[in-house]
């Protein structure tokens, strides 16, 4: 367990579980790492800053200004190569979710650049209430790292989950990440994500409900772990995502993915092709709107190309091809034939009949079927969960023997 010579920013505010704060900093500092400790007002109520400054060998920051000087907070969000928000109350997490900036926590949140994990810590019932997950799943969103809370009992007497962390499972997690963040160094990663629109006419084309979250959530664990990522992006409605090592290919139709991806593959370790592709366009583009005249009207379609199919024959031995099956039913018998079929080394399955799985979802249940017939089942998770366990399973192929990095 090292973290030797990284600068973390742990940043503690206003919950009984700062007391863990101590302990944290002591095996922070014992682990290598340099740490800035920065409190919120609420924090200094649970613990002292002396306490923590004299652990971390570092004036505590608590305040936007003191008495002598204005805190740089913009500096220290460039300075940190990752901050730890721990404990990180119901507030805290509100605020930093609609990026209010009324503290020295809020303002080097907003600044940084680096990976931000949080390990909350709140009662039971504050911890489940909607407002609370829904500002988890939205730092998820923006690429923040939850730190998952554990079960047990809480402060107020109740037994349940909101417990923060342990400190010792916190820095093994932190070693981790830094670990994994060369994972996949000098490997460079097809990624197609969304849907495809296919023109009728100047206003209208056939699409699908695909929202592109699993293919971005995919995109930006491996860009974590080092890899250059390329984004072939169909439309959809969230951005794409901002990071230094993935490159994004904004298309429209399955022909532009079809194209963009045969060109960008050869120079690719692997290709994870997580788009919903359309398999039919209109044979004919309309250059003008279509306008209502008879009762009913056809279009006649044509295939589209099959991207997965493409690479699947262009595949050398050192490649590895990833695909998905989304499917209503039969589904492992249709994710077998395609696993065949598109020459893929795995295949993530999930299906519409599983409820929380699928588009536009912020969850998903997958199985992932390989080659050979072996077969994982992985429970409900979130997209970033899901894109992990993927991810775990990619670098056991590209890397056997290094098993899983603890
Ligand atoms: O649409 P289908 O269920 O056959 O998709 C299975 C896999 O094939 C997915 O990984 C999808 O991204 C890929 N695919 C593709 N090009 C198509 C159709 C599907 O790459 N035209």
């Amino acid at each position: 367990m090292s973290l030797r010579g990284k600068k973390i920013v742990l940043a503690i505010t206003g919950s009984i579980a700062a007391y863990k704060a101590a302990f944290l900093t002591r095996l922070l500092v014992k682990a290598g790492a340099e740490v800035q400790v920065l409190m919120t007002p609420d924090a200094e109520k649970f613990i002292s800053p002396l306490t923590l400054a004299t652990l971390s060998k570092r004036k505590v920051i608590s305040g936007l200004v003191d008495a002598e000087q204005w805190s740089n907070h913009v500096a220290l969000g460039l300075w940190a190569d990752l901050i730890l928000v721990a404990p990180a109350t119901a507030n805290t997490l509100a605020k930093f979710a609609t990026g209010l900036c009324d503290n020295i926590v809020t303002a080097v949140y907003l600044s940084a650049k680096c990976p931000v994990f949080f390990a909350p810590a709140m009662d039971l019932d504050m911890w489940q209430h909607p407002a609370t997950q829904h500002n988890i799943q939205r730092l998820i969103s923006f690429g923040n790292k939850l730190i998952p809370v554990a079960h047990g009992e809480l402060a107020s007497g109740l037994v349940g989950d909101g417990r923060m962390a342990e400190p010792e499972d916190i820095v093994k997690l932190l070693s981790t990440h830094f670990a994994e963040g060369n994972q996949f160094k000098g490997k460079t990663i097809l990624v197609t994500a969304g849907p495809t629109y296919e023109p009728i006419d100047p206003v209208r084309f056939i699409g699908n409900y695909s929202s592109g979250k699993m293919g971005i959530a995919l995109a930006t664990e491996l860009a974590d772990r080092g890899a250059l990522v390329k984004l072939i992006l169909g439309p959809t409605r969230i951005s794409a995502p901002v990071h230094p090592g993935i490159e994004t290919f904004n298309v429209t139709t399955a022909r532009e993915m079809h194209d963009q991806a045969v060109q960008l593959y050869p120079d690719c370790d692997v290709a994870i092709l997580a788009a919903a592709v359309a398999d039919y366009r209109p044979r004919h583009q309309a250059p003008e709107k279509i306008k209502k005249s008879s009762d009913a009207m056809s279009i006649e379609l044509e295939k589209t190309p099959d991207i997965a199919a493409s690479l699947g024959k262009m595949k050398r031995g050192n490649q590895l091809n990833i695909g998905f099956a989304l499917e209503t039913n039969n589904e492992e018998a249709n994710a077998k034939e395609k696993l065949k079929k598109k020459n893929f080394d795995f295949i993530v399955l999930n299906s519409l009949r599983d409820s929380g799985a699928g588009f536009n979802h912020d969850t998903n249940k997958i199985t992932i079927l390989k080659k050979g017939n072996t077969q994982k089942k992985f429970k409900l998770k979130s997209k970033s969960e899901v894109a992990v366990d993927i991810i775990n399973e990619i670098a056991g192929m590209l890397f056997p023997g290094k098993g899983k990095l603890s």
